[in-house]
């Protein structure tokens, strides 16, 4: 795998010998490592999976209680846990010997800035802490994580810590599930739940305590917290925030909020000695498994931690491993160690990523092979060896283009030190930090809640690192463009409904679209279809049957019609497990899917709007055309597209229920283009052009042949002054709402 050249075209060049690669994996991994990666499933699995849908079809999420189940697992064979019972391992923690002066110093400031390194104790005792000195009485305190399954991980841990079932003292709640109670006083959440909270309840007055852990990591939605954050400071007396933040951004964060105390948790002294590989990495997925299998072969025992950017590499690695390692086996005569190879991703399922805390049997080494969701969010004891490749992916928004995309970075110096601390201390340095998100992403979502705080004017809202400017206009572009903004930058009706869900801004207005053309039920599973992973299941070996137990599914002019369709058979098959894995199908994801569902329709519930049926379908597709006109194709030759605006060429995938129909449809619209080997569109539905005309005016008018030039003008004049007429107006409306507030 080439790291030379640049842009799109290293891209492509990864994917593709990284789909080699990937293709080599599956066959010569075997059974084994398929099984953990979740591609093969056993028998026994397959059986586990029926079990797990209770006679009358419910279904019944077992996923978390396998997470906890594993870790309980760890703590069993762990020589420490054995030796100790959980309230004194507490008080091993480096946070412990600090504890009382860390309270003093809380109860004597409204923002304290807390910097340790990971592992010191920050997350799960900070919380207990809180509620031992009496924080709780008349309130709760609140973590935020940046991801989820550090707050699913975390909760669970903690409640076992103060011996309370997960979901009564202690929960945790991600988008599309709560895991709370009446009961609850410590609430692990994601940052992004807690900034929905704000939209219902803006001084945050059920919480008495917020702590923001892991802010160094700038998620998106972090950096809008601060800014609303520091009003409910200064709003609330009895409110107290509290930052964790490695050492870098501390002294930043102090600043934002007034120069507030940073207290240090003093850390433990392990050294970690880092060695630089000399020159740059032509290939850096086969640099590191050389690397990890000289320290298997010369090193004492200790497990290895590997830092990759993505699953593609994970699993190139992974496969890279195995062979390795079974080369080995055949061509020495000693025994050789065993090497436990374990993959660790966001979109692993829960159950498996729990395997990389089980320990190794005795003899055995682990070799992790992660994203860099294992730099702070997850800490494995036992780590003695990391191997850092040096980079890792971001998702960057190209404003010009109104596009994201994944793009591989170099990482930043503190990432590498974090990096290099998990495997014990990690020495002194500062350096420059990695753009925060905020600064490169697409900011839909964000202007959306901004809007309906009545944040008039978002070029003034306290940020930390404001946004480029052209970032934040072309997502209000966006927004104006599907409606939920109108020509003063106000929200509309549809606007204000749009930001109950929480969903990104094109599918909350498709849901609502749904809802007007009375075929709600039907975008409602598009909707939640969409927002789950794949449910095709492609194993190796079955391609050709699994391709054609996909084609069966198919609905020939839409992707989205065709998801409808396998949720509707699988429904009528009492939401069966052995009904999806005869049929190809992923159960996990359309359960989760149907989980998703759920959580929509309440919302839809408290907004008084009724499920409405339709066995018309292009009344369907009108309701992803009217969200997704932005992102639609004309025909150029056969499966060959260009987007209508901008002109950039898009392609039907050959997975695409319209690629093999014959004829292809004049103008399609799609979900998102994936940037591979080439630019595929992502899930495509055709539409009719006088659809894109009457539901994206602002980009497409049908060309009348008859009318002339003057007319033409005449009309367009006519228009402009209508909206000058209205902009008028809303401003004039605006100024006198400000007067009577
Ligand atoms: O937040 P910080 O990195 O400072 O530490 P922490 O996450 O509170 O972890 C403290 C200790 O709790 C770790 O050393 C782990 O051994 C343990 N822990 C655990 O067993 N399971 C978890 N899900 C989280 C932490
Ligand atoms: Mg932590």
């Amino acid at each position: 795998i080439s790291r030379k050249g640049s842009g799109l075209v290293r891209e492509i060049h990864e994917k593709q010998s990284m789909n080699k690669s990937r293709q080599r994996f599956w066959e010569l991994a075997g059974s084994k490592l398929g099984d953990i990666l979740g591609v093969e499933k056993t028998a026994q699995q397959v059986d586990a999976d029926k079990a797990e849908v209770g006679e009358d079809g419910e279904v019944d999420f077992k996923e978390d209680a396998k997470f906890a189940q594993h870790l309980k697992k760890d703590e069993a064979v762990s020589e420490f846990a054995k030796t100790k019972t959980l309230s004194q391992q507490r008080q091993y923690l480096p946070i412990y010997s600090v504890r009382d002066d860390l309270l003093q110093v809380i109860r004597e400031n409204q923002v304290v800035i807390v910097v340790g390194e990971t592992g010191s104790g920050k997350t799960t005792q900070l919380t207990q802490y809180l509620h031992e000195d009496g924080y709780t009485s008349n309130g709760i305190v609140g973590c935020t994580q940046p991801r989820r399954v550090a707050a699913m991980s975390v909760a669970k841990r903690v409640s076992e810590e103060m011996e309370t079932d997960l979901g009564d003292k202690v929960g945790y709640a991600i988008r599309f599930e709560d895991v709370t109670g009446p009961n609850t006083v410590i609430k692990y959440m994601t940052d992004g739940v807690l900034l929905r909270e704000t939209l219902k309840d803006a001084e945050l007055e059920k919480y008495r305590v917020v702590v923001m852990d892991e802010a160094h990591e700038r998620s998106l939605n972090t950096d809008v917290l601060f800014g609303i954050l520091r009003k409910v400071v200064a709003q609330r007396r009895d409110f107290k925030l509290i930052v964790t933040s490695a050492t870098l951004n501390a002294e930043k964060f102090s600043q934002f909020f007034g120069s507030v105390p940073i207290f240090h948790i003093p850390g433990r002294t392990f050294p970690v000695n880092t060695l630089y590989s000399k020159t740059p990495c032509e290939d850096y997925v086969e640099g590191a498994v050389k690397q990890a299998m000289t320290i298997h072969i010369t090193s004492p025992l200790g497990d290895i931690l590997i830092f990759m950017t993505g699953q593609d590499e994970i699993e190139a690695a992974c496969y890279a491993l195995a062979e390795r390692m079974e080369q080995l086996i055949s061509s020495t005569q000693k025994a050789v160690a065993k090497l436990l190879i374990l993959p660790i991703y966001s979109q692993l399922p829960a159950d498996l990523q729990a395997k990389i805390f089980e320990k190794a049997e005795d003899g055995a080494r682990k070799c992790i092979v992660a994203t860099n969701i294992a730099e702070t969010s997850l800490t494995v004891d036992g780590i003695f060896y990391v191997i850092d490749t040096g980079y890792s992916k971001m998702k960057v928004y190209n404003p010009r283009m109104g596009m994201d995309a994944l793009q591989v970075f170099p990482v930043s110096r503190a990432a590498a030190d974090q990096r290099a601390g998990r495997a014990g201390r990690t020495g002194p340095g500062t350096c420059h930090s990695p753009v925060p998100e905020i600064q490169r992403t697409n900011l839909g979502n964000v202007v959306l809640l901004l809007k309906s705080l009545k944040i008039e004017n978002l070029l003034d809202f306290d940020f930390m690192d404001p946004p480029p400017q052209e970032n934040i206009l072309n997502s209000m572009y966006q927004l104006w463009v599907l409606g939920a903004l109108n020509n003063v930058g106000g929200l509309t009706d549809l606007g204000w409904k749009m930001v109950e869900f929480p969903l990104d801004p094109p599918l909350a207005k498709m849901l609502l679209m749904g809802a007007k053309l009375h075929c709600l039920d039907e975008v409602l599973t598009i909707v939640s279809m969409l927002s789950v992973p794949t449910v095709f299941f492609r194993p190796k070996d079955r391609e050709e049957e699994s391709d054609s137990a996909r084609e069966k599914f198919f609905v020939p002019e839409s992707d989205h019609l065709t998801l409808l369709n396998i949720y509707q058979q699988w429904k009528s098959n009492d939401y069966r497990g052995d009904w999806c894995n005869d049929h190809f199908l992923q159960v996990k994801a359309l359960r989760k899917a149907r989980e998703v569902r759920s959580q929509l329709m309440d919302i839809l519930k408290q907004l008084k709007i009724t499920l409405t049926s339709s066995a018309d379908w292009d009344m369907v597709r009108q309701a992803i055309c009217s969200a997704y006109f932005h992102n639609s194709a004309k025909q150029k030759g056969i499966g060959e597209y260009v987007n209508t605006r901008n002109g950039i060429p898009c392609h039907l995938h050959p997975s695409s229920a319209l690629y093999g129909l014959g004829y292809t449809p004049e103008y399609v619209v799609y979900h998102e283009l994936l940037l591979t080997t080439k630019e595929y569109m992502q899930c495509v539905t055709a539409v009719e052009p006088h659809w894109l005309a009457e539901l994206g005016p602002m980009f497409f008018s049908v060309k009348e042949s008859d009318t002339s030039l003057l007319e033409h003008k005449k009309k367009q004049k006519e228009e402009k002054t209508a909206m000058e007429e209205e902009m008028e107006y809303l401003r004039k409306e605006q100024a006198e709402r400000k007067v009577k507030r």
